[in-house]
């Protein structure tokens, strides 16, 4: 039996553009997907017939890439999906982790982190490898932020664009996230924006700024600045608004949330989903968020990413007390 585990995320700052190669900063959070894998003569994901409804593009795809190989998969814990927390990366990391494990092959993070990548790649036809790289290193991840540059974790390249993806240490803060309740697909909104950039250059500008703001907030991230990172966190979030990809719903938890926060934006590809709040109140962040009808989180980050477990199947009489009676009568006679 394979144990395989892996953490979802929120980005600090520079989600959409980082999808060409602009820099940001993500952090794995305590919300995770723990899988149970061992071989089956047909697919079944929780003791039932894997369908398209349990069973996603993403791990479809990593499945035939090992030869198509029948599992029976138990899934457990939780994150969101469609919140912009990492989730359809979190579950390719888990699943790449245990289908490489039960295939012989190394499941070190990396391999993880290139294939998973790929997995989302092909079921979402764009993104870049943020999600899938905080999923299976955990802690904090830096994609092209020159500083992080000496921790380099991998190096990947897709469709023109390339990342350093970077390991940072992840600093003593406290987030409380905010959940919008509203579902909303990345592809989408990755797609919205790949147009918007590509027909104005007003919108292209924006995309820089966003890769620009996030260098500085890496600076504030390495000098503690949590004012300053808040603030930019808040312009972070109204450049994503202008691009349009917040939503009503969206920005009213961001604004119930500033008064006690250093700062708040949307988190991940928005259109709905979640927020995220700096702040050293979080018992108080967190009812304002509830107040304005959004479903709180008060996270912990510096959390490990993919853990992947093979545990032998004990023989079924092993730990069982023998019956002494029974052994002496059993004992051959001479
Ligand atoms: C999704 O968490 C973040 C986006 O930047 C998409 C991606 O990076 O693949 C919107």
């Amino acid at each position: 039996m394979i144990y395989s585990s892996a953490p979802g995320k929120f980005v600090v700052m520079g989600e959409h553009a980082v999808v060409y190669g602009k820099p940001a900063l993500a952090l794995a959070i305590d919300m995770r997907f723990t899988l149970r894998m061992a071989p089956g003569k047909t697919f079944r994901v929780n003791g039932k017939p894997a369908t398209n409804a349990t069973m996603s593009p993403h791990m479809r795809w990593i499945s035939q890439a090992h030869g198509n190989q029948p599992v029976s998969v138990f899934i457990d814990g939780r994150v969101p999906a469609g919140s912009g927390l990492g989730s359809s990366a979190a579950l390719s990391a888990a699943y790449s982790g245990a289908v490489r494990t039960l295939s012989g092959e190394s499941a070190d993070h990396e391999s993880v982190a290139r294939e998973s990548y790929e997995a989302e790649f092909a079921a979402q036809g764009r993104g870049s490898p943020m999600d899938t790289s905080a999923a299976c290193n955990g802690g904090g991840v830096a994609l092209n932020v020159p500083y992080a540059k000496k921790d380099l974790l991998w190096h990947i390249e897709k469709n023109g664009n390339a990342w350093d993806v970077s390991r940072f240490d992840v600093p003593e803060m406290t987030f409380v996230i905010g959940n919008t309740g509203i579902r909303a697909a990345t592809g989408p909104l990755v797609e919205k924006v790949r147009k918007y950039r590509e027909e104005s250059e007003f919108a292209y500008n924006i995309v820089e700024e966003i890769g620009q703001l996030t260098l500085d907030g890496m600076k504030c991230i390495t000098s503690n600045d949590w004012v300053e990172l808040g603030t930019l966190m808040s312009y972070n979030h109204r450049l994503l608004g202008i691009l349009g990809v917040s939503c009503p719903e969206l920005d009213s938890l961001v604004e119930a949330a500033l008064p006690t926060s250093y700062g708040a934006k949307l988190t991940g590809s928005g259109g709905g989903g979640c927020m995220v709040a700096l702040t050293d109140k979080p018992e108080q962040t967190a009812a304002a968020i509830r107040a304005a009808g959004g479903t709180p989180y008060i996270v912990k980050t510096g959390v490990p990413g993919l853990e992947v477990k093979v545990r032998e199947k004990k023989p079924a009489n092993q730990g069982k007390k023998k019956n002494p009676r029974k052994s002496k009568r059993d004992e051959p006679s001479e």
